[in-house]
């Protein structure tokens, strides 16, 4: 594989026009799942063909839903069979590379009829599945997943069992949507009310999707609960607003780069993804936001305008971090290229991401000159970063990470000097576009 190659800042460098984001992959996969859950057609408009995405919609015409993809109009047609429409797959379920599908799909699979297996690609089959087991396990589901080699959670494959659900109040130990969602999706099985309590927010995508498809649903700030057994509706349409962790990647950078300004257009503002803005606002940043209406969006979704400024380095809570936690590694740049230090609090969680991003962002950063440190304090890790305001080129590898290599892109555009990253093709993962975007925005 040929590496990706940067030149370094050459003086003149900006971000500047305008970029329409594909829609948010987190969203999207909810979009799905419910549209072949309820009955009869829903179009998902600006959906993201990425490879997560992708592996949804085939994981439901392994399970017998009918899609229609149209590329043109970047909308695809789910034409659902209610909750127990799925058909038994003729052989185990590949769910490649995407974590959500596969945690999601735990969920929707333990409520089924038939039993089934879920398989992975390499890198997910090394991502621990037992805080959804565990959970989904009280509930009576019948799953077994990996515990190879003596370990102390479990891994993909899981093989699920045919089993009738029970209705439990279960409060999260770990801040994970995914977590919160797979037990929604079984909760959507479930003869009674499925009640959870989440440590902190996280992200609300599918609670407000069950919305949108009429589930029974109410939500009181960490409290969730869901009445189950009751068919989903389709709403027909749903817009899916674009990815602001796809956004973010520009946003850092038109931070950084002087003389930038562009403009981010229809992009998702749920507030539980917010973090990121909030944090760089606090670093100095110029960030506007003007709101956007579509009454097939279930999300509040604006234009969100940037101008370079000198950065300052800030304090990111360990409460905060699952509003941020996908855009942890591109703030890691802009600290960076900040002055001063910057605390990410409480950031354990990205040592289970598509790789360990600690380790991924801080060789990487340490590669290119920057000052960064680790502080364990038990299970809890802060990294610290003392910006320097630049950064020199160097050899990265991207560890086969989307986010790791979008950052790493990011760094090298700002960095003096020549910058290679070794794999630049993993960003299809959630954003394919990625280099012809950064090509029609980045000038000089
Ligand atoms: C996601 C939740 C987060 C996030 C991931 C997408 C989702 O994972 O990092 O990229 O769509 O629910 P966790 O729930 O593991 O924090």
């Amino acid at each position: 594989m040929r590496p990706f190659r940067i030149r370094g800042l050459s003086g003149i460098r900006a971000v500047k026009g305008k970029l329409t984001l594909p829609g948010d992959k987190s969203i999207a996969h909810r979009a799905i799942i419910l549209g072949a859950l309820c009955r009869g057609r829903t179009v998902v408009r600006n959906f993201p063909a990425n490879k997560d995405c992708l592996a949804t919609l085939e994981v439901f015409r392994r399970l017998g839903i009918k899609s229609v993809r149209d590329s043109k109009r970047n909308c695809v047609s789910i034409y659902g069979k209610g909750l127990f429409g799925l058909k038994k797959p003729e052989s185990p379920i590949f769910i490649e590379e995407s974590g959500t599908t596969y945690r999601l799909l735990l969920g929707v699979l333990s409520g089924q009829d038939f039993p089934s297996k879920l398989c992975a690609g390499r890198s997910l089959s090394r991502r621990p599945m037992l805080r959804v087991i565990a959970p989904l396990r009280r509930m009576s589901a019948r799953l077994a997943g990996c515990a190879c080699r003596g370990a102390k959670d479990e891994y993909p494959p899981v093989s699920v069992k045919v089993a009738s659900l029970k209705p439990i109040t279960y409060r999260i130990p770990v801040a994970s949507a995914q977590v919160k969602s797979a037990l929604l999706m079984a909760g959507l099985y479930v003869n009674g009310v499925t009640r959870l309590i989440e440590p902190v927010k996280t992200r609300d995508h599918t609670e407000k999707m069950l919305e949108f498809f009429k589930a029974g649903i109410k939500v009181k700030g960490r409290n969730i609960s869901l009445k189950g057994a009751k068919p989903l509706v389709s709403p027909g349409e749903v817009f899916i607003p674009g990815d602001i962790s796809s956004a973010a990647f520009f946003i850092v950078l038109a931070s950084i780069l002087p003389g930038s300004r562009a403009m981010f257009e229809k992009v998702s503002l749920n507030p539980s993804r917010m973090g990121m803005i909030k944090a760089l606002k606090r670093m100095g940043a110029d960030i506007k936001i003007s709101p956007v209406k579509c009454r097939y969006s279930t999300e509040p979704m604006g234009n969100i305008t940037v101008k370079s400024r000198v950065l300052k380095g800030a304090v990111v809570k360990k409460e905060e971090i699952p509003s941020l936690i996908d855009e942890l590694p591109v703030l890691m740049v802009a600290a960076a290229f900040a002055r001063g230090k910057t605390v990410f609090t409480g950031v354990e969680e990205l040592r289970v991401k598509e790789t360990d991003r600690i380790n991924s962002m801080l060789v990487g950063l340490k590669a290119m000159g920057a000052v960064s440190r680790l502080v364990k304090k038990g299970r809890r890790e802060d990294i610290v970063i003392i910006g320097k305001g630049c950064l020199t080129g160097a050899r990265l590898k991207s560890f086969s990470d989307h986010r790791t290599a979008m950052s790493a892109a990011v760094a090298g555009l700002a960095a003096s000097g020549l910058t290679e990253i070794d794999d630049m093709n993993c960003v299809n993962k959630s954003f394919p576009g990625f280099t012809a975007a950064l090509r029609s925005l980045v000038t000089g």
